[in-house]
């Protein structure tokens, strides 16, 4: 039986999702993907019908084999399309944590990093979550600050959490010819423990396809590795491809983790 939502009562709503209360049980939630697309801090908008289902079934993916793995993340299952019942947060961090093995996007713009440049160990940088404020970078002498002032592990466990899990899935995707370049994840507290929460989905991450079968990624630069005009991810709609190509791209990227669940 389908779950009716119209009686349910929204906790939020945020971009691309809303929350409903479960009356079932006070400690999930349901969390329903919406057809919305966002970029540059919500200022480029768009509904791509069909989105909703594509991103669900990416998240449902890559959430259960997380799982699998041991990971401590929100997600409990995915009853009906669309639909993801997940703990409920106790907290949210209001923090997007980015770890990135290859410099793309964002980065270039605040140093002289080149595209294409790999980071090893992979770096892991911490964002306020604001969009008028464009997600401000966190440098870490302010993090040392704060972990400083008030003490506790949730930073140093975050950014343990997110290099553990960006190495894991940059370990699937290579399965699939395809290199996970950077990630964004998000962090809450449940019953006292750091949880990954929110949603991995295609706007979640990058991914570039390999150049050839046999990339040597072992060079302080892999630009000429890797096929960047292949990406399956966001950037197609942030470079401002039509909305089909986009929906074709993350339908792309639905049928490469559909295969995780044979890994
Ligand atoms: N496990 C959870 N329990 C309660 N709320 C959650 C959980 N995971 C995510 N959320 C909330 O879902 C809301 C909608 O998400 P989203 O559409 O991604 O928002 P945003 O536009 O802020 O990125 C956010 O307020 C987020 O904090
Ligand atoms: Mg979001």
């Amino acid at each position: 039986m389908l779950i009716d939502f119209s009686s349910l009562k929204k906790l939020a709503e945020g971009k691309t999702k809303i929350i409903y209360e479960n009356p079932e049980d006070e400690k999930t939630v349901f969390m329903v993907f919406k057809d919305d697309i966002t970029a540059g801090d919500g200022v480029k908008h768009d509904i791509i019908k069909g989105k909703a289902l594509v991103d669900w079934r990416t998240n449902r993916d890559i959430f259960e084999l997380l799982n699998r793995k041991g990971a401590r993340t929100h997600y409990v299952s995915s009853p009906q399309e669309k639909v993801v019942l997940v703990k409920k947060l106790d907290r949210k961090i209001n923090l997007e944590v980015v770890s990135r093995r290859i410099a793309a996007g964002s980065i270039l713009k605040w140093g002289n990093e080149v595209e294409g440049t790999r980071f090893d160990p992979v770096i892991t940088q911490f964002h306020y979550k604001d969009d008028p404020l464009h997600d401000p970078m966190l440098a870490d002498t302010y993090i040392d600050y704060i972990v400083r002032a008030k003490g506790g592990s949730e930073y140093a466990e975050m950014r343990r959490m997110n290099a553990e899990i960006f190495l894991h899935l940059e370990r699937v995707f290579a399965h699939f010819d395809i290199q996970l370049v950077d990630m964004k994840l998000e962090y809450g507290i449940i019953e006292g423990k750091v949880y990954l929460i929110d949603e991995i989905t295609g706007g979640s991450f990058r991914l570039w396809p390999y150049a050839h079968k046999t990339p040597n990624l072992n060079q302080p630069n892999v630009l000429k590795e890797l096929d960047p005009e292949g990406r399956l991810d966001k950037d197609t709609y942030r470079m401002g491809e039509k909305i089909d190509k986009v929906l074709t791209k993350f339908e792309e990227i639905a049928k490469v983790t559909a295969k995780f669940r044979d890994l």
